[in-house]
């Protein structure tokens, strides 16, 4: 078996078609990765199960995702997370670890899943005139004046932490390593845009402090457990390391473009 781990984040598969969409898993197999990790934006609510099934069908390796915010566009949160518990049952191999508890990877090293989001926390949201489509595409984010809508994300953001927080204590009593998938960085520093960190207005939109914060104190909990994340959200590559034991890897992208890079699963 191999010793690495294949790694994509917003593949926006939505964006190419059946053909290509194969072609690149076909390109992922052909690495014969020990697992297949995705940091969201895989597609949009529509699009999801097929492009989700495309990779289950030719990668032979597991295949462990979580959700990002372009792949709850055109519905609502929770049936959409409901459709990836779904999927997750129902194709061997194919993992929504945002619902799961720890998995092993390898001896000594496990992962564990948290979709993340954007949670006004970071940067200055208040004074932000930047509007995503997320807050015209998903129902939760809809209608809603600034004051409201800043508060549903920092909602949003504490339920992601809770998810986490249990299911990383869990993980690193197990594992010595423990890798964690999310979608959006949980660190202003994790927050690349071309090279530096992105500007206060996006920064908002574009951080999860709340996981951030669970992650911080996890590592200080347990000194002799590492722990890296691979995020994405931004499109732009960098990595950081917060303290000796947490780094965090964002992982680079381009719309049309489905890539994936390699890296070693022990750390
Ligand atoms: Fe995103």
């Amino acid at each position: 078996m191999s010793d690495l781990l294949a790694w994509s984040t917003d593949l926006h598969l939505n964006f190419v078609d059946e053909e290509a969409g194969r072609t690149f898993a076909r390109a992922v197999n052909t690495a014969r990765p020990r697992a297949f990790v995705i940091t969201g934006d895989t597609a949009e609510s529509r699009s999801l199960a097929a492009c989700l099934g495309w990779l289950a069908e030719e990668i032979d390796a597991p295949v462990y995702f979580v959700l990002g915010n372009h792949d709850f566009y055109r519905d609502a949160i929770p049936p959409v997370r409901a459709l990836a518990a779904g999927l997750s049952a129902t194709h061997p191999g194919l993992v929504y670890a945002s619902a799961q508890p720890a998995v092993a990877l390898a001896p000594g090293v496990g992962l564990v899943g948290v979709d993340g989001w954007g949670d006004a926390r970071l940067g200055d949201a208040l004074r932000s005139e930047v509007r995503l489509n997320d807050f015209r595409l998903i129902a939760e984010l809809q209608g809603l004046d600034h004051w409201g809508l800043i508060a549903r994300l920092k909602a949003l953001g504490d339920a992601e932490a809770a998810s986490l927080a249990p299911r990383l204590e869990a993980a690193l009593a197990e594992f010595t390593s423990v890798l964690v998938l999310t979608h959006v960085p949980p660190f202003a520093e994790a927050c690349w845009h071309e090279g530096a960190p992105s500007a206060p207005d996006w920064m908002p939109f574009f951080t999860c402090k709340a996981v951030g914060d669970v992650l911080l104190a996890a590592a200080a909990r347990h000194p002799d457990r590492r722990i890296r994340v691979l995020c994405g959200h931004t499109h732009s590559p960098g990595e950081v390391r917060l303290r000796d034991n947490l780094e965090v890897w964002t992982g680079g992208a381009r719309y049309g473009h489905p890539a994936f890079q390699l890296l070693p699963v022990e750390f």
